[in-house]
């Protein structure tokens, strides 16, 4: 602030020093005052430079901790909002908010306030060299002043709905980059490429066209201001070459070279107002989102490690009011066991796990970890209890030594990383690959294999090493060997472990101590393999297709 007022200062002093320069220099040649003047304007120019650059320089500096503020506080609560956050928004208009949004509130808040002080200051700096020269003429000034605000006011207002047409539109442009990079293979395959890139096309012809709105807008405002201070001038002019007006050369000279150079100053204030409202506009958005509620965590009491029993007591849930996703769900698994959930696809398999560590709220009914319900514990603790292997594998892009002590890089020492692995039948395919352990598995673990991926997160499960355990089992077709690796790794897994499996293969859970079956939300059926097969009901008839599908296979 103290560096831009000192400039504004010094650009309104110029204008200034054309009076004492034409009346005291030209006309009276006063030897002192032309002698030290062209010192007063080095020394008023390296004042100027100097200010300039405390006021430039410290500007950005808050413009960029605006942005890196915003940016650790966006990314901090993303990592904190609930699943339900997450299933209503995409990950587009997430992106486009910490990049595009952020950096338009920091243009605001740098740039633009720089340029608001600034010319503020200049402008109040003129108004008082026309004020010195004749109060009566800069009066005339002020007439413009509520004309002006209207034209602001009306500009700004829909300057601000648009960028936010403009925020929405670039979330959709990063939405749909985003999906045709990671889906480039589908898109060639199924011939996608015109499809998609006739809706990028068009996000872009829009996001264009409101760009080009926000802009023409802005010019409108700033000639409309222009064309006001002009008839100012004018008006000025004639009143001064009226006979009853009594003003010097010099001061007519100064008074007019100030109202020109108001001009400018006045530009740029109309100017940067798009900079402001898309700021402003841009600061909601992200208010918005750093205002939904992160995820409840009102529990207290406190777990170090349980024993791994788990009970379901009447568990009713839906996504959204309208649809019923579990009915009456009550089952109950003793520490170390084994429940297996098998059922149709849709039937709320995973909808039933994934309330377990309580990705999904709202449900009625209780759900308990060794007696106590859920609810009450804090959420990090609980969810240190379990580890889970879910539908889809989740890999960082980063080594495989990382992906497996994913969490917990300080604990983990490479011998136990390598026992994991080792118990995940991992390393067989670890050892053969170029770098071992610190070879990178590319975004999402592109450079392995489906079943290499799955056995990878198998190790991170065993390196956990917690009493529950969730293996949302994916049904990808493996072939044998693989298949059997993986139920060698699966089996160490499950050892001495409380563990919720939902299977597709039934080969793989005869040994559950229960078998839940579920059709359309209920627990249908249940009880162990041979319960259920004596029954002959749902499960026998399940299992029986599939024993046909191997032996005919
Ligand atoms: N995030 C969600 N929001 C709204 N509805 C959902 C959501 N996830 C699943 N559903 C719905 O809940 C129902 C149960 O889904 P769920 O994923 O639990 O099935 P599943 O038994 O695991 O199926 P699969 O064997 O195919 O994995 C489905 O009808 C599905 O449409
Ligand atoms: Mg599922």
């Amino acid at each position: 602030m103290i560096g831009t007022i000192t400039q504004s200062g010094v650009d309104a002093g110029f204008t200034w020093l054309i009076k004492p320069l034409l009346d005291k220099g030209f006309i009276a040649k006063d030897q002192t005052f032309i002698h030290w003047l062209p010192l007063g304007i080095i020394l008023a120019f390296i004042l100027r430079g100097g200010a300039g650059f405390m006021s430039n320089y410290f500007m950005a500096w808050t413009g960029r901790n605006v942005v890196m503020r915003f940016r650790q506080d966006i990314f901090a609560h993303l990592l904190r909002l609930p699943a339900t956050f997450y299933d209503n928004t995409t990950s587009g208009q997430l992106l486009s908010a910490i990049i595009y949004n952020v950096d338009q509130v920091a243009k605001a808040s740098s740039d633009a306030i720089v340029i608001v002080v600034q010319e503020s200051f200049f402008i109040a700096g003129l108004i008082v060299v026309m004020m010195l020269t004749s109060w009566k003429l800069s009066l005339l000034f002020l007439v413009t002043t509520p004309v002006i605000a209207v034209i602001a006011r009306r500009s700004s207002l829909r300057m601000r709905r648009l960028s936010k047409s403009v925020q929405f539109s670039m979330g959709d442009i990063t939405q749909v980059a985003e999906e045709s990079i990671e889906g480039y293979k589908v898109i060639r395959t199924f011939g996608g490429q015109q499809y998609e890139t006739d809706k990028f096309n068009d996000l872009t012809v829009k996001n264009r066209f409101r760009e080009l709105k926000i802009i023409a807008t802005n010019i409108l405002a700033s000639s409309s201001v222009q064309l006001v201070a002009g008839c100012v001038i004018s008006l000025t002019i004639y009143l001064t070459t009226l006979k009853s007006a009594h003003i010097t050369a010099g001061g007519f000279t100064s008074m007019i070279a100030a109202m020109l150079a108001l001009l400018k100053p006045m530009r740029n204030l109309t100017n940067v107002n798009n900079t402001i409202q898309k700021g402003i506009a841009a600061a909601e958005s992200i208010f918005l989102l750093l205002d939904q509620p992160p995820e409840k965590d009102e529990g207290t009491t406190q777990l170090t490690r349980v024993k791994g029993a788990i009970e379901y007591q009447q568990v009713n849930f839906s996504y959204n009011s309208d649809k019923k996703i579990l009915h009456d769900i009550s089952f109950k698994a003793e520490p170390g066991q084994t429940i297996a959930l098998v059922g149709r696809s849709g039937s709320g398999k995973s909808t039933l796990v994934n309330l377990l560590p309580r990705f999904y709220d709202g449900y009625s009914g209780r759900i308990l970890v060794d007696g106590i319900d859920t609810h009450t514990i804090r959420l990090e603790d609980l969810r240190k209890q379990l580890a889970f292997v879910s539908q889809q594998v989740t890999l960082f892009n980063d080594t495989i030594a990382h992906n497996i002590a994913y969490g917990r890089f300080a604990q983990a020492s490479e011998a136990e990383i390598i026992r994991a692995a080792e118990a995940a039948h991992a390393m067989e395919f670890i050892k053969e690959l170029p770098d071992g352990l610190q070879t990178l598995v590319g975004e999402n673990g592109v450079l392995l294999s489906g079943g290499q991926r799955q056995r990878i997160a198998i190790a991170r499960a065993l390196l956990k090493n917690s009493p529950i355990l969730i293996l949302d089992e994916a049904t990808s077709a493996l072939d044998t060997e693989a298949e059997r690796h993986i139920q060698e790794a699966l089996d160490s897994l499950m050892h001495n472990r409380t563990t919720l499996v939902i299977a597709h293969r039934l080969s793989t859970i005869e040994n559950a101590h229960t078998i839940l079956v579920m059709d359309n939300g209920r627990i249908v059926e249940s009880g162990s393999h041979a319960q259920l097969l004596a029954h002959d009901g749902y499960y026998a008839k399940l299992y029986r297709m599939q024993f046909k599908e191997l032996a005919t296979a």
